[in-house]
């Protein structure tokens, strides 16, 4: 496996690949690897001849500078992790290499970024747009890979690369989750034991609300049922509970209408923010 810091690094290397004709395969993530990440690798071990991970925390994504100074940083156990797992090359750049100005670029997401995780982390999803341009640009992969956890982001994703052309099939790919249900994240590694412990409710609301939803009852009813378990353990607070177009990201009241439909939810635990999300037909 290669270490690449620098743009022209990536250029060279996979240069060779491209005259190759060979399939490059790229996961971009922000680090603390968890089995999630090592999953994303293995699919697109699966579909590519070349795989290239990247690691940068972009700031620019973070509307609370605590939650960004506070990212979990694990680097070399990450690299240790992508070597065993087969990875070829890992991009590491310094933020003076993938922003040597600051960007002035506003990027309008429309109606997807109005809700949810756009309502609730002004400028998030504009920080997502500019760092997935640029590192896309730099890697000009054959094949992206994204994690399903982050629904909304895999729909921003989605209408920047048909918006601008970008050259890339973007592959997602399911939620991995503990044994008790708790999504894979980053974030999981700053739980406390007692947090650790209940973090799975977040899990269990999903599943209850979407079986309540199947067995025909109404969302509000169910959502209100949902607030009421979040209140019973205060060491929570919840968000957001919404029943959404897993396409559109528009906020539903009901299943009627649209097939892709999801239960999208934020939830602290303490300082840590966790996001979850369940879709209802599959
Ligand atoms: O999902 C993530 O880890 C990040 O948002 C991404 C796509 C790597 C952009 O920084």
């Amino acid at each position: 496996m290669k270490l690449l810091r620098t743009k022209q690094e990536v250029h060279r290397h996979l240069g060779i690949s491209r005259i190759n004709n060979t399939t490059i395969g790229f996961v971009p993530t922000m680090g603390a690897l968890h089995d999630g990440h090592l999953d994303l690798v293995k699919k697109a071990k699966e579909n590519s001849d070349v795989i290239i991970v990247s690691i940068f925390v972009n700031p620019t994504q973070f509307n609370n500078q605590k939650d960004f100074e506070n990212y979990p940083k694990t680097l070399n156990k990450d690299l240790d992790l992508l070597d065993k797992t087969g990875v070829d090359f890992v991009f590491v750049p310094s933020n003076q290499e993938i922003y040597p100005s600051i960007p002035s670029l506003i990027i309008d997401f429309g109606a997807i970024d109005k809700v949810l995780e756009g309502a609730f982390r002004p400028g998030h999803f504009n920080g997502v747009g500019i760092v997935v341009s640029k590192l896309l640009n730099i890697v000009k992969p054959h094949k992206t890979f994204f994690g399903q956890k982050d629904l909304q982001q895999v729909a921003i994703i989605k209408r920047l690369v048909e918006d601008l052309s970008f050259d890339t099939e973007i592959v997602i790919i399911p939620t991995v989750r503990e044994a008790d249900g708790l999504a894979m994240s980053s974030r999981n590694l700053r739980l406390d034991d007692e947090q650790r412990k209940i973090a799975p409710i977040i899990y269990e609301a999903l599943t209850f609300a979407k079986d309540e939803l199947l067995a025909g009852n109404n969302w509000f009813g169910t959502r209100g049922k949902v607030e009421q378990m979040f209140k019973e353990e205060p060491r929570f607070r919840l968000e957001y509970f919404e029943l959404i177009s897993s396409d559109r990201f528009e906020l539903l009241e009901s299943l009627k209408g649209t097939s892709n439909i999801a239960i999208c939810t934020a939830a602290y635990l303490g300082e840590i923010r966790l996001i979850d999300n369940i879709s209802i037909f599959d």
